[in-house]
């Protein structure tokens, strides 16, 4: 009998940013149509069903922090390096970890030819095109640059024809940062746009000055990456940015926070009212010190694995204080910051032992064999290692593993934390991170928790194009069983089921969060909220 539904999905527990409950989802063209406890053997017809067993049922994972298809020229971090992923290899990836939606990077680069930012979107996007990807994706704009003209006329142009309403900014990396006038000037500019504006919150000074010193003493292991980013680093940049935004009351999203002295800053301004938001990350919960040094030897080249920015924390207690972040709502999101290297690639972590980076163009200097003897023969620096680790795939089971099962976090806090709440800060609710009718079927069916036996993670398990994954034999006690990506199941059972074009381009509108925020002087006396 012909159903009005395509696909239901049965005995699931549902769960939203609000509620667990048992209930059933009937999807149709690609939308959730009706919650109900059951449907009637003629609801169900001969629609397809999935039978999640008891497990939980949520909305898709929202990951609004991805780098793919970033080359040396718009690395990550400025310093050469190039993602491993590209749009087809990183969604794969992604939608095996339960993930239906990702914001990655289109960048700005300091180049004259890299001034106008609509052509930087159309260069990215063509990359995205070129694979297509097995999930919904949106972008976030990079701005290196105050141009006045660039920010006027362009800025408005992201909004309307791209639905790009969001940037970042740097306050660290040579190519990249801005100083406090700069950021003041593409704040401003964000801010009168409805862009909420991402800050990478370090102070460049600071790193620069401890990195000669560490040089100098022959401290140039990747172990001292972490030593020349300790945490008062990131405690001074968001504490000045937090009043470069506070002058203009602009909505700023701290990316990437990885110390809980930095966390205070920011709780201590969502105190008073100010519309900051930040985001943590898998290898701030799951990384330490301790694993920049764990590789054979303090000084073995392959701690570069474990390098980003800013670094892992130093110990666990810092961990339980960043846990503690997510639960009291310090944190808004939890976004994997998958910044893909591969280790064994003179564009990979191992760029760190050659001569001069930054003279590299597309032509690697050294392959293969060559390049393994060099790094034999060379220390390398931490300098030159391009930061990042991958984990698009591992975000959704390692806050499940680490997070719910050990009751640090409920699981309405998981979905908010993961789907929902970036699906509200990025513009994109409720048709993502909903569970509503009317919204997007996108949903992360799970392992009923009774029968699934945990295991320990080995790369090769992975789908991205990473040859190393920071998690090695890290123990799972649960793993996304399907991936519905607008009601086609995308990954099933361990297999994917989906397509490289099966993901579109999503427009995204203006912060859920955001509207009125900057209109909300906290003391018109104190700020700077005339320039309105
Ligand atoms: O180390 C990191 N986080 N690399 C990625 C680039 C960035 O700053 O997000
Ligand atoms: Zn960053
Ligand atoms: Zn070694
Ligand atoms: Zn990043």
């Amino acid at each position: 009998m012909a159903s009005k539904f395509d696909l239901i999905v049965i005995n699931g527990v549902i769960v939203t940013a609000t509620d667990v409950i048992p209930c059933c989802i009937g999807i149709k063209d690609g939308k959730i149509h009706t919650l109900a406890p059951a449907f009637t053997s003629e609801e169900v017809g001969d629609a397809r069903i999935i039978d999640a067993e008891g497990a939980y049922v949520m909305p898709g994972g929202v990951d609004a922090h991805v780098h793919l298809c970033q080359d040396l020229k718009t690395g990550p971090h400025g310093l050469g390096g190039e993602c491993a992923d590209n749009f087809e290899t990183g969604s794969r990836s992604a939608a095996a970890g339960g993930t239906t939606t990702m914001i990655t990077f289109a960048t700005q680069t300091r180049d004259e030819s890299d001034r106008s930012l609509i052509k930087v979107v159309e260069a990215y996007n063509a990359r995205a095109e070129a694979t297509g990807s097995y999930i919904d994706y949106g972008f976030h704009i990079i701005i290196v640059r105050n141009d006045e003209d660039v920010l006027k006329v362009e800025l408005p142009a992201l909004v309307k024809d791209w639905g790009i309403t969001s940037c970042k900014l740097f306050m660290t990396y040579e190519s990249q940062r801005l100083t406090d006038s700069q950021l003041l000037d593409v704040m401003l500019a964000s801010q009168k746009n409805d862009i909420t504006t991402m800050i990478h919150a370090e102070n460049g000074d600071m790193i620069q000055w401890l990195t000669e010193k560490l040089e100098d003493k022959g401290m140039v292991a990747p172990y001292y990456h972490a030593l020349s980013r300790p945490p008062i680093v990131e405690m001074e940049a968001t504490n000045r940015a937090i009043a470069l935004a506070g002058l203009i009351q602009n909505p700023v999203l701290f990316v990437h926070i990885g110390s809980a002295i930095a966390a205070t800053n920011v709780r201590n301004a969502q105190t008073q009212g100010m519309p900051i938001y930040a985001e943590t990350c898998p290898q701030y919960l799951n990384l330490t010190y301790d694993d920049l040094q764990r590789f054979h030897s303090p000084t073995c080249f392959e701690n570069s694995k474990h390098v980003c920015s800013p670094p892992p924390p130093p110990g666990t207690s810092d961990q339980d204080e960043l846990y503690l972040g997510l639960l009291n709502g310090t944190f808004t999101i939890f976004s994997s910051d998958h910044c893909p290297f591969r280790y064994d690639s003179p564009h990979g972590k191992l760029t760190g032992v050659l001569e001069d980076p930054s003279s590299m163009k597309d032509e690697a200097p050294c392959e293969g064999e060559a390049l393994q003897d060099l790094v034999k023969r060379k220390p390398g620096s931490f300098r030159f290692i391009p930061n990042g680790i991958p984990g698009v795939e591992t975000r959704l089971p390692l806050l499940f593993s680490g997070g719910l099962a050990t009751g640090r976090i409920t699981a309405q806090k998981f979905v908010e934390l993961t789907s929902t709440n970036p699906a509200k800060l990025y513009g994109l609710y409720p048709k993502k991170g909903a569970l509503m009718p009317g919204s997007d079927a996108d949903l992360v069916i799970w392992h009923p928790q009774k029968t699934f036996k945990s295991f320990r993670l080995i790369n090769s398990m992975l789908h991205h194009n990473v040859d190393y994954t920071p998690y090695e034999g890290k123990e799972f006690v649960n793993w996304p069983r399907y991936t519905i990506l607008r009601g086609k199941v995308i990954w099933a059972e361990g297999e994917l089921t989906g397509k490289a074009y099966d993901g579109e381009y999503l427009k995204r509108g203006p912060s859920y969060f955001g509207k009125g925020a900057s209109k909300r002087p906290i003391d018109s006396r104190k700020t700077a909220t005339w320039l309105h």
